[in-house]
């Protein structure tokens, strides 16, 4: 029966993960996969997820299931993480939340919903976007087109164009929104053009689908939040899927969270049993050790502060790491001008190189990044600064 499956291509990030594993040169660098890492090139857990790990395994006497929609605590701790405390929708009971298998996992119980509500709903995805988007979405069953969002020739939003373009969108739409820290681009709404872009969702009734996977590694946690709440406060609904690979370190364990508002109390307990019908149906039950830790720190003073302490660590070290290349790249006389990557927020950024520049990088000076040139910064450290930027202005 599977003699008609033709072996696929490797994934576009994962694929270069894998590559740069199997290479044996010294000089080698990692600026492919979203993975934070610190200044020795490693990627370390965060010590108050090694200390709530410490607590859960000490006090934990079962390993009997928790249930479909996962660890209450974490739910409770992000939809507050999220949304703000005292954020009407939550004052209001209306948000339902689910914990899921990381970000995927979560945007793939939300695709499923969405498909379930409304099956020929057309979701909207930012040109570029998360490579994994179109598959994940797809396997849902949704219908998939793409917005206007990146102008790599000028390494801005084009705002005008992507409302052009979502002005044709009517209601029962979603539009799939970064909430902060775009991947790939790392260029970010302002507060004005979210305020544009709910009173446009208003207007148009649509649905604003924020993925939310980088909070608290741009501004911080409340900045970036920013443009969720207000679609929350606006709009009768919105979907806020979240991640805490980036934000806790917790990748591996896969910890991530979909919410759902809805227009009143009543729907939104509707909704809640179909995002637990839909998980059971996918994967049953998410895992429970990551999500644990997460809502043990989000619900523990001190270990909540010293989080957020470590979370700034994260953020000023990129957000450093930024000023660093360009500097690096301009002191070599770089033959064009990276400024923009100084102003782009999060991991990524594209250097805006060709395929034929991001292949001769890794195949010649053993530097990997994804083939649309997205770079991942905090890849970048002390050490190898001056030869990827060597590298770089060697195949410009
Ligand atoms: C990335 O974009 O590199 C990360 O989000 C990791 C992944 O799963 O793609």
């Amino acid at each position: 029966m599977f003699e008609k499956l033709e072996s696929l291509a490797p994934d576009a990030i994962i694929g270069i993960m894998a590559l740069f594993r199997e290479d044996q040169d010294p000089r080698k660098v990692d600026l492919s996969v979203g993975v934070f890492q610190d200044e020795q090139g490693h990627t370390p857990v965060m010590a108050c997820v090694k200390q709530a790990e410490r607590e859960i395994i000490d006090a934990q006497t079962t390993k009997t299931y928790v249930g479909i929609a996962g660890n209450a605590d974490f739910n409770r701790g992000m939809e507050a993480l999220l949304l703000g405390a005292d954020h009407p929708a939550l004052r209001d009971a209306r948000v339902a939340t689910i914990q899921s298998p990381g970000g995927s996992g979560g945007l793939c119980v939300a695709g499923h919903l969405i498909h379930r509500a409304a099956p020929d709903t057309r979701v909207c995805l930012s040109n570029p976007s998360w490579p994994n988007h179109l598959p994940l979405l797809r396997l849902a069953g949704l219908k998939l087109e793409l917005y206007p969002y990146y102008d790599p020739a000028k390494h801005v939003i084009d705002f005008g164009a992507m409302t052009a373009c979502l002005e044709n969108l009517g209601h029962g739409d979603v539009v799939l929104i970064h909430g902060c820290c775009h991947n790939p681009c790392g260029a970010d709404l302002s507060p004005d053009q979210w305020r544009q872009l709910a009173e446009l969702c208003e207007r148009r009734g649509v649905t604003p689908f924020i993925d939310l996977a980088y909070q608290g590694l741009s501004e911080d946690l409340d900045a970036d939040a920013y443009g969720a709440r207000l679609m929350a406060e606006l709009l009768p609904e919105v979907v806020i899927v979240a991640s805490c690979s980036k934000n806790f370190g917790l990748y591996r364990e896969r910890v991530g969270s979909v919410s759902v508002i809805s227009s009143n109390a009543e729907r939104s307990r509707a909704v809640a049993t179909n995002l637990a019908n839909v998980a059971r149906g996918i994967y049953s039950m998410p895992p429970d050790h990551g999500a644990a830790i997460a809502g043990r720190v989000l619900h523990s003073p001190e270990l909540r502060a010293q989080w957020v302490e470590e979370l700034a660590g994260v953020r000023n070290r990129i957000n450093g790491l930024r000023g660093l290349l360009v500097a690096k790249l301009a002191e070599r006389g770089a033959p064009r001008d990276f400024s923009f990557i100084a102003n782009e927020r999060g991991m990524f950024s594209f250097l805006g190189i060709s395929k034929e520049q991001v292949v001769r990088l890794r195949e010649e000076f053993h530097v990997y990044m994804l083939e649309s040139s997205r770079i991942n910064l905090a890849g970048i450290n002390n050490a190898n600064v001056d030869y990827v930027a060597d590298s770089i202005v060697a195949v410009l």
